[in-house]
């Protein structure tokens, strides 16, 4: 069993534990605050994610950063990840088998964190962290508890590039989540 952030990370590199490996660049692994009580979990990395190593640095980021600024949200409290950590070929969807090779070192990151609320961002983070039987249109906006765990579902913000309409509840679902943060503190 991993018992350190320090051990994840020498477990992590040079993984070769699925096909996303073969393209990669960079292992994208975390940012923010490993002391964190939220977690937010999206999908993969994308292009400029692969190349700094960093999550959500590229457009989807970028937009997220905004709603966080808008809201008064610091990033840098925040404990930020993906389910799988090395970038899917022209941004496709990560495929079953290589979640499945790569969703324990999230479970490890969930265990070290230690988080009470997860934002679960879009489809991909919430079927491969509660269920298939899940999906974000029906769950977004909702509290679903867990383990003691809060998990807030909502959209991927790449999503929200490709329809404004969705802005609104992002901002909404956030609102939320900044809402319980403040009830814990
Ligand atoms: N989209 C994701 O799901 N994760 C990132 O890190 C960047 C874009
Ligand atoms: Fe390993 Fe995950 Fe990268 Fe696949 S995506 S090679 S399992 S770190």
């Amino acid at each position: 069993m991993i018992e350190s952030f320090e051990e994840l990370e020498k477990e992590i590199k040079d993984c070769q534990k699925c096909k996303l490996c073969h393209n990669r660049n960079n292992i994208v692994i975390e940012d923010g605050d490993r002391q964190s009580k939220v977690m937010m979990i999206g999908e993969g990395p994308g292009a400029d994610e692969d190349e700094q190593g960093v999550p959500f640095v590229g457009k989807a980021g970028k937009l997220m950063n905004q709603a966080f600024k808008g809201i008064g949200f610091e990033r840098e409290k925040i404990y930020i990840a993906n389910i799988v950590k090395c970038r899917p070929p022209m941004n496709r969807n990560p495929e079953q088998d290589e979640i499945n090779a790569c969703i324990d070192y999230l479970r490890t990151q969930v265990m070290l964190v230690k988080p009470k609320i997860i934002v679960l961002l879009g489809n991909v983070a919430l079927k491969a962290i509660l269920g298939e039987e899940y999906s974000i249109t029906k769950a977004r906006g909702k509290w679903i508890e867990k383990k003691g765990i809060r998990y807030m579902p909502t959209f991927h913000p790449a999503a929200l590039l490709r329809d404004e309409q969705k802005k609104i509840d992002f901002w909404k679902d956030l609102k939320e989540v900044k809402k319980e943060i403040e009830k814990l503190s």
